[in-house]
């Protein structure tokens, strides 16, 4: 049975399978416009500096997890420490999370395809000075079209799981995560080249402290958090496929330094182009699909060509970003029906394809037909990203530090942590981690979720 078990190639195959998890929606969609609406470049300050100090740790105990159990997330920790509740109650959490994220994280997939699309098209050409508002929102409160884009996009990313681990997720990540950082910096240059942009690059080069508050604080902790793809079952799942012999705290760092890397790549790209379009940088989550076709449309009426192909490249980022971390996801669900259920990758596919597909219809009918559903004042879709990004997720990262600060032996911790004491490294820096996973993690992930709820 163990043998069995798929394994990822090597390190280079872990990495971008990892950090095909971590940069997506969260680094391209979100963080842009977190940092245009929670204090600029001080956001983005602290948000680096929370990746490195809390949320670094908390991911690779996650990959500790998952590799000493060789499981999927729904047993590790209960294979760990059999005959405790919490952790089986820790291991339905685990699974439960990403089918609800992926309902309408899947959603927002859909809408960057048809935004690719409309990109092919050469669409925001013609939009001139439309009010690209206007047509976004008639897009997503649309019935049909928003829903099938939804079902195409997820179509896609259960195809690449399908395929396995070897043969779908890491030969994919390991070709689109190298060609987002390009399709990212081509943006970039375009964006930076725009007049007016010099105030966007101003904007995001000096931090204004005072526009730091504990509200924003936890988010950016909270961010950072979300863009690791911590507290939902992806990074013991991907864990569980690390060979033996590969360091699990430098494939930690080198996939927060390629996160971080892109999610600031991501603001540069985004940014300057809202100043040089005269369009506010808090606009909030449309930011992408509002701001930005409307700078496109602007520069397309003196360069169509070119602005046709910026924002080809820009969706077609978009997609994949949102693609790779689509396929941890699914996967979390897959190698728990595969586990449990002894089902064949391809039916456990097909599941988890119906059971998020469905779900996402919901949340896509939430901005149309379903908008007068509200929950404390917000639509399903707003709902399912506040429950699982705000409160689920921070539950299940609490459980998951006390789990390997409390419940998992040390000497286990120990043995992954450092490769059986084989990596000098890691061995020199073990105690830091664990005293930080023991008493200082649980009081961070806590403090954050505090605040949420507070402010
Ligand atoms: N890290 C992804 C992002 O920033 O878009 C989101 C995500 C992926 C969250 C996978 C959780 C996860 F399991």
């Amino acid at each position: 049975m163990e043998n069995k078990r798929e394994n990822f190639g090597g390190r280079i195959a872990v990495v971008a399978a990892l950090a095909g998890s971590a940069i997506g929606l969260g680094s391209i969609w979100r963080f842009p416009y977190m940092v245009g609406e929670y204090g600029g470049a001080a956001f983005a300050v602290v948000y680096i500096l929370a990746t490195f100090i809390i949320s670094l740790p908390v991911f690779i105990s996650e990959a500790v997890i998952g590799r000493r159990a060789r499981a999927s997330s729904f047993s590790a920790m209960s294979k760990l420490r059999p005959g405790h509740s919490l952790w089986k109650a820790a291991g339905v959490l685990s699974v439960a999370i990403p089918l609800l994220i992926n309902s309408y994280y899947c959603v927002i997939g859909g809408w960057s395809l048809e935004y690719l699309f409309k990109s092919l098209g050469g669409e925001f050409i013609f939009y001139s000075d439309a009010d690209t508002a206007v047509i976004f929102n008639k897009f997503i409160s649309s019935p049909f079209l928003p829903l099938l884009m939804h079902l195409l996009f997820m179509a896609a990313c259960t195809f690449v799981v399908a395929r396995g681990i070897q043969f779908g997720i890491e030969m994919f990540s390991k070709i689109t995560i190298p060609a987002l950082f390009v399709l990212v910096l081509v943006v970039i240059i375009y964006s930076i080249s725009l007049p007016g942009a010099e105030k966007g690059v101003e904007y995001l080069v000096k931090p204004d402290f005072s526009q730091i508050t504990p509200r924003s604080i936890a988010y950016a902790m909270g961010q950072s958090f979300y863009s690791l793809s911590l507290g939902m079952g992806a990074v013991i799942t991907y864990g569980s496929y690390i060979k033996k012999e590969e360091s699990i705290p430098s494939a930690g760092i080198w996939t927060a330094i390629s996160t971080l890397f892109f999610a600031v790549l991501a603001a540069f790209a985004v940014m300057p182009a809202v100043f040089a379009g005269g369009m506010q940088p808090g606009a909030g989550p449309g930011l992408i699909f509002q701001s930005i076709p409307y700078v496109f449309s602007k520069m397309g009426m003196e360069h169509p060509t070119l602005s046709a192909i910026i924002s080809i490249v820009f969706f077609l980022a978009v997609v994949v970003a949102a693609m790779t971390s689509c396929i941890s996801l699914i996967e979390v669900g897959v190698s728990f029906l595969k586990e449990k259920f002894s089902m064949g990758r391809i039916r456990a596919c097909l599941v988890v394809f119906l059971l998020c597909g469905s779900l996402g219809v919901i949340c896509s009918l939430s901005f149309g037909p379903l908008s007068s559903f509200v929950i404390r004042g917000k639509i399903i879709f707003e709902m399912l990203d506040w429950l699982t990004s705000n409160i689920l997720l921070l539950v299940m990262s609490l459980l998951t530090v006390l789990f390997v600060g409390f419940a998992m032996k040390r000497e286990d911790v120990y043995d992954e942590f450092t490769n059986g004491g084989t990596k000098k490294n890691s061995v020199r820096i073990f105690k830091g981690f664990y005293f930080f996973i023991k008493w200082i993690a649980p009081v961070a992930v806590l403090t954050i979720f505090i605040t949420n709820f507070i402010l």
